[in-house]
């Protein structure tokens, strides 16, 4: 079979950007970790969330291990706790849940994104690396008073 020299350039063309796109997807999902969240747990009914003893206390809690949890609830328009501290170095484990609509939940300057969608509890563990303060906001829209729903988070550098 004959195939024109450009049609065979073009071909290679289109091999080599799967090969690229492949390799991306591999470096980023073991050397960043960047990989979709894989936690499952629901809510049976959100408008119970506050309520839900999962989700009743919200705030930082530090285990045996040094390792910390933070419980947060998002409703219109505020996070509960609006403000926490944890420690820089240390693996936070974070775990959300929303009482009425979908929010999102950024800390700007990390790699902290996830959506809260109602009926699910969105958990997520990193470490913090750089103390200081970090501002927390919505970035899914959830109403008029979407724009001020920010929160902060400090975080601590070790004794
Ligand atoms: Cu909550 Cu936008």
């Amino acid at each position: 079979m004959n195939v024109h020299v450009y049609e065979r350039f073009w071909m290679w063309v289109g091999a080599g950007i799967v090969v690229v796109f492949l390799a991306f997807i591999g470096i980023t999902t073991v050397g960043y970790g960047v990989r979709p969240p894989s936690h499952i747990e629901t809510i049976p009914d959100p408008s119970q969330t506050l309520s839900d003893p999962r989700f009743a206390q919200q705030g930082v809690t530090t285990l045996p291990d040094g390792s910390v949890h933070v419980t947060m609830v998002a409703l219109m328009f505020t996070w509960l706790p609006a403000e926490i501290h944890v420690p820089a170095g240390k693996p936070v484990t974070f775990r959300l849940a929303s009482q009425d609509v979908t929010h999102g939940f950024e800390i700007a300057g990390t790699n902290v994104n996830t959506m809260v969608v109602p009926g699910y509890v969105s958990q997520l563990t990193t470490t913090f690396d750089r103390p200081g303060e970090y501002l927390i906001v919505c970035n899914e829209y959830c109403g008029t008073g979407h724009h001020t729903m920010g929160g902060k988070l400090v975080v601590e550098a070790a004794p």
